[in-house]
């Protein structure tokens, strides 16, 4: 049976400013099917997370069409227990946030239908998110007081962003990578060792037992003033160093190779970005994205930031991985500031036309002000 639905089933005479009670947020973009609750405050009540990685391991990578169906199958019952957990109903909601993109398409429409037929049914607001403004959304998630005048640094599994946030929660464009994200490069590597999917946790647990310094590999660095990253150089000099080596390398040489590689990814995270805290003469850095669970990471951040006063936010881990209280803290926020909820949600695989417009970025030397994204 066809059943048409209004354009939006929720009379909003004027949302700006408004607060929209609990939100419900709906995270499904990739590998993780996620659901959670936050209360009127923006306080997180619940947030559920079920990860694919036992479907996805034995491809050594993600199939999208196998994630799909996982989410498929997984998504009512972590709504549900999202809703448990948090101990509110279904009618208590006030809206619901979802991912639209960037993702994978058939991912994102397993969510995307969910959250509309909700909304429908319990007559409730929804809105779109992009999935990056919800991982920069999450530096604020834990500590609200956190300067809205910041550098961010979202390094995901597919992006290598730079931004300067503004007070009036734009973002500008500073920098990007110009190939392999870090995430990507964290995988890639940790394939090439043997280490298995995903690659960044698995680097992370063999890292401390090897020696950062054993093996030089390249660092990326551009333009004199550049923050820009890439990585496809220090993923093909790992090749190289593997191809030359005469038989399988052994425990101990994985673990060097594993010390010395994350090594040089991170160090360039951390220069780069206390670069543009500098450059922007800004005294703020959040970190988010599932590479800001990285333990290294964490710590080089920390000890630079403390030597240098400069106040740092990066989330807890639960918060560093796709979840879904980050989307339902930007979808709180977007709604706070007046974006028009909508039932006719689409999916935005590339994340190129959701609430948020992505700039085009046009590279090294571009006129930042034209990179100028709206959160
Ligand atoms: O944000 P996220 O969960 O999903 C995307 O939006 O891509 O990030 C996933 C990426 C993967 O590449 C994964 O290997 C990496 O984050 N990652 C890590 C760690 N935990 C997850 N990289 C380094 N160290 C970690 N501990
Ligand atoms: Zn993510």
């Amino acid at each position: 049976m066809r059943m048409d639905l209004p354009s939006n089933p929720v009379e909003i005479p004027d949302r700006v400013g408004c607060r929209p009670g609990l939100v419900l947020g709906i995270e499904s973009s990739c590998d993780e099917t996620a659901a959670a609750v936050i209360d009127h405050e923006g306080a997180v009540l619940s947030n559920i997370v079920s990860s694919q990685i036992a479907i996805h391991e034995k491809f050594g990578g993600i199939v999208p069409e196998l994630a799909a169906r996982a989410h498929l199958g997984l998504i009512d019952q972590v709504v549900e227990q999202a809703v448990s957990q948090a101990h509110v109903s279904k009618s208590d909601l006030g809206a619901i946030a979802v991912t639209q993109g960037p993702g994978l398409a058939g991912a994102l429409l397993v969510g995307t239908s969910y959250a509309k037929a909700l909304s429908y049914g319990l007559r409730i607001p929804i809105v779109g998110v992009n999935h990056l403004q919800g991982h920069i959304a999450s530096a604020w998630l834990v500590d609200p007081t956190f300067p809205a005048s910041c550098i961010v640094l979202v390094v995901s599994g597919g992006h290598t962003h730079l931004y300067r946030h503004e007070i009036d929660g734009r973002c500008v464009l500073l920098g990007r990578t110009r190939d392999d994200a870090a995430g990507e490069a964290f995988d890639k590597g940790a394939q090439m060792l043997g280490l298995g999917y995903p690659g960044g946790p698995a680097i992370d647990r063999v890292a401390p037992s090897g020696d950062p310094g054993a093996i030089v590999f390249p660092r990326f660095r551009g333009g004199k003033h550049s923050l820009d990253f890439s990585f496809s150089g220090l993923k093909t000099s790992l090749l190289y160093k593997l191809r030359k080596m005469m038989s399988a390398p052994s425990p101990d040489q994985v673990a060097d190779l594993a010390a010395s590689y994350q090594e040089a990814i991170v160090q360039v995270l951390v220069t780069k970005a206390f670069a543009a805290l500098e450059q922007g003469n800004l005294d703020a850095l959040a970190v988010v994205g599932g590479v800001s669970a990285n333990s290294r990471l964490r710590m080089l951040l920390n000890e630079r930031a403390a030597r240098t006063s400069i106040r740092l936010a990066i989330p807890p881990i639960e918060y560093c991985t796709d979840n879904a209280a980050m989307i339902a803290v930007a979808g709180r926020q977007l709604l706070m500031r007046g974006a028009q909820p909508s039932i006719g949600v689409e999916v935005d695989p590339m994340g190129t036309s959701t609430s948020i417009a992505m700039a085009p970025w046009r590279g090294e030397g571009s006129d930042p002000k034209k990179e100028t994204i709206y959160f």
